[in-house]
């Protein structure tokens, strides 16, 4: 089963093929961050306008990728939340008339249901055996679930103000560093010394699983205070390996925390900050000392995709979770089933 997925809740306008829930066949990502680059950050209509203008050669792109047309697709899968509603609207509206238009079943899905799921569509080895344990850390998000089967999800933990990747996004704009921060803070970082600045681990005591990240910048506009002279490259470095690893301290030690209060074996990380390096290395040692099997989401399905689309849509169209009963409300709605309690 060929199922299409769509996705185009911020600033990616996505379209992927994905065979029988688990091998990606095309992921084509058409990004705008050029767009939105001067205004350090995404700005919704011009999100909004620029999916309309690409969704249909992305799609186009992501068939012809997969050898093959709309012939063989047997599904189509489209994010219906959360996210910026105009640039929603565009995937929703192109998802559902392009099914209608071709007879198929059309499924929407949770973004980030999705990002997390993105850790099963790695054929070549084991997938994380459910309940497991997942942190979905990115620039909206930075949350911790047990997933105690397919389609049940509980939130365990959050972070009560900044998500770590938006902590990244404003310390990197206070550097200097290029938009989207967290990809330069990585870059920059390598190599350098992480204790060269004390940022704070908020809330890293707390017996909560919850997290904070909003008294970083804070901390980065009292040190930089101290500093007011033009920062040399080496220095840029330094302060940035030091805020990266006050981040990945919490993460790290919430997520195990986590693993072990629901005593599961397995533990997956996804989303944008996900494909963070020193992140994923310091969990896999974690995870390894605390006998736990981590399953990172591949670097290239961390950030925004619609392979986690397809991929989330084939268990709701195809798979396990066909059969799962339609929420109130969207019963009437014939195209788009959305099954996502909890997230
Ligand atoms: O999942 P994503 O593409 O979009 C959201 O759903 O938010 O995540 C984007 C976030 C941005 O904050 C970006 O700076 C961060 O992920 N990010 C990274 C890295 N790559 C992307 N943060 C740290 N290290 C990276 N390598
Ligand atoms: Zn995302």
């Amino acid at each position: 089963m060929n199922v299409l997925g769509i996705e185009s809740s911020c600033d990616e306008t996505a379209a992927a093929v994905v065979e029988d829930g688990r091998r990606v066949r095309s992921s084509v990502v058409w990004s705008q961050v050029a767009l939105h680059a001067p205004y350090r950050g995404v700005v919704p209509e011009i999100a909004s306008r620029n999916h309309l203008r690409s969704i249909v050669p992305v799609v186009d792109e992501a068939l012809a990728k997969a050898g093959t047309d709309l012939s063989g697709i047997d599904g189509i899968a489209v994010t219906i939340g959360p996210g910026l509603i105009g640039s929603l609207l565009v995937g929703v509206q192109f998802a559902k008339a392009l099914a209608l238009g071709r007879g198929l079943p059309v499924v929407g899905v949770n973004h980030l249901e999705a990002h997390v799921m993105a850790a099963f569509l790695v054929p070549d080895r084991d997938p994380p055996r459910f309940p497991f344990v997942a942190l979905a850390v990115s620039g909206g998000h930075t949350s911790l679930y047990l997933l105690s089967r397919p389609g049940e999800v509980a939130l365990l933990g959050r972070t009560l103000d900044d998500a770590a990747g938006e902590a990244m996004d404003k310390a990197a704009a206070q550097l200097g560093l290029p938009y989207p921060g967290g990809v330069a803070i990585d870059r920059v970082s390598e190599g350098r010394d992480r204790a060269a600045v004390k940022f704070p681990r908020s809330m890293i005591k707390d017996p909560t699983l919850d997290m904070s990240f909003s008294g970083l910048k804070t901390a980065m506009r009292h040190h930089l205070l101290k500093r007011p002279e033009a920062l040399g490259a080496d220095e840029v470095g330094d302060i940035s390996a030091s805020f990266q690893e006050a981040v990945v301290d919490v993460l790290v030690h919430k997520t195990i925390a986590a693993a072990r209060a629901n005593a599961v074996r397995d533990v997956v990380i996804a989303g944008g900050v996900a494909a963070n390096r020193r992140l994923r290395a310091r969990m896999a040692s974690a995870a390894e000392a605390a006998g736990l099997v981590l399953h990172p989401v591949p670097i290239s399905l961390c950030t925004d995709n619609a392979a986690m689309i397809a991929g989330l849509g084939h268990r709701y169209l195809f798979g396990e979770l066909s059969s799962a009963p339609l929420p109130r409300g969207l019963e009437m709605d014939p195209f788009v089933r959305h099954v996502a309690d909890g997230w």
